[in-house]
């Protein structure tokens, strides 16, 4: 039917209100029309198919907007009247999803003083980053773990885990979860019911009992290089993870401070990405995250990658420049850049470095063959940039 040009087709006299017509049928039949309906843009039917929502960069506010916000919410929220109390990001590209980036999300969390909430895992992995407070609490797998600024905690999928304060003041946390994604697969489950085995039976429990010491991952993991052969093959929640469940700060800042001199990657930065420490991997198969650091002045080059990233500022001034619109960031806010954005970090103090904690979806993009990252010269030249 290849003879049917523009030429020769007869336009119906009522055509405009006969398309209406069809349009409204397709609509009601929940299917999309994939075809052109102008001839003033190329490949209009292409544009038309990839106008779904899609994430926007944005930046929340942790002082101004985040902490008032939670601070209200101790007040009127309990933990009698809910197990979590936590704002989630929702990206105003994506609502009412509940993603900052279309794989991810952050949420903030304040506990209270001396609250733990009741066990529950999940398929969706997550981590969780001190903020604020000494006592941030996270038992995971019955291993008890204290956390406070920069230390990351690790609740990998299908883990028990219970979250909460220890002492008396309370603490502040970032948690990033790969739910976004999970979802998208239609792969989430929640449980609540933690049980234990009691003489011979099982008992459904508020508390996990401490089957590990406090920080035994660390203490076996936590030396680069170094694999200790005698804890053996553990699985662990679902055994698909990294088995270190801490990564303190101290040790992050301590292997920063020793290339304070390295200028680094003129795109990244120096770049420092929590690893599996028995295979070199990322700590989750979907999501990995980083320390990232900008040297005093400096700026880098604009990148772009097939990932999204959630950035968040946790040491030094500085600002972001995602599409040519600057964002001025403060510590502990979110920035989400999604997949396919330029962006460049700029360290504004001469003294200080700026350090950031960045979470990516890197490793899914990289498993499913989609990953691809490029980078601007100084003269403004695109390159493909291998890593
Ligand atoms: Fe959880």
């Amino acid at each position: 039917m290849s003879s049917s040009s523009a030429s020769t087709v007869t336009r119906l006299p009522n055509r405009e209100a006969a398309l209406k017509a069809l349009y409204e049928n397709v609509a009601a039949k929940h299917m999309f029309p994939f075809w052109a309906t102008t001839k003033d843009v190329a490949n209009d039917e292409d544009r038309q198919l990839l106008a779904a929502p899609q994430a926007i960069p944005f930046l929340w506010r942790c002082a101004e907007d985040i902490e008032p916000i939670l601070d209200q919410a101790v007040q009127l929220v309990t933990m009698e009247d809910s197990e979590r109390r936590s704002l989630v990001l929702m990206n105003p590209g994506l609502a009412p999803r509940r993603a900052t980036v279309s794989t991810m999300y952050t949420a903030y969390r304040l506990n209270d003083a001396n609250e733990i909430m009741p066990p529950h895992r999940h398929s969706p992995n997550a981590i969780r980053f001190g903020l604020k407070g000494k006592g941030n609490f996270t038992g995971v797998d019955g291993e008890n773990i204290v956390f406070g600024p920069g230390d990351m905690v690790l609740t990998p999928n299908d883990t028990w885990h219970n979250h909460g304060t220890v002492g008396n003041e309370p603490a502040l946390n970032l948690s990033v979860l790969d739910l976004p994604l999970v979802e998208l697969l239609n792969a989430v489950h929640f449980e609540h019911d933690y049980k234990e085995m009691e003489n011979g039976k099982l008992v459904s429990k508020k508390q996990q009992s401490e089957r590990f010491s406090s920080d035994y991952s660390q203490r076996i993991y936590g030396y680069g290089g170094l694999l200790p052969r005698f804890a053996g093959k553990q699985k662990r929640g679902a055994g698909t993870s990294s088995p270190m469940f801490v990564y303190r700060w101290e040790m992050m800042r301590e292997l920063l401070d020793r290339h304070k001199d390295n200028e680094g990657d003129a795109h990244d930065g120096l770049m420092v990405e929590y690893v599996d420490p028995t295979n070199g991997q990322p700590v989750f198969q979907t999501i990995t995250f980083f320390a990232q650091m900008i040297q005093p002045g400096c700026r880098t080059l604009p990148v772009k990658s097939t990932t999204s990233l959630l950035v968040s500022p946790f040491e030094g001034r500085g600002h972001a420049i995602v599409d040519g619109e600057r964002f001025n960031w403060s510590k502990f806010d979110t920035l989400a850049v999604p997949g396919g954005h330029w962006f460049e970090y700029v360290n504004d103090s001469d003294k200080e470095p700026l350090i950031l904690f960045v979470a990516s979806d890197e490793p899914t993009l990289k498993k499913v063959g989609l990953y691809k990252k490029w980078g601007k010269s100084a003269s403004g030249e695109i390159m493909q940039v291998l890593d």
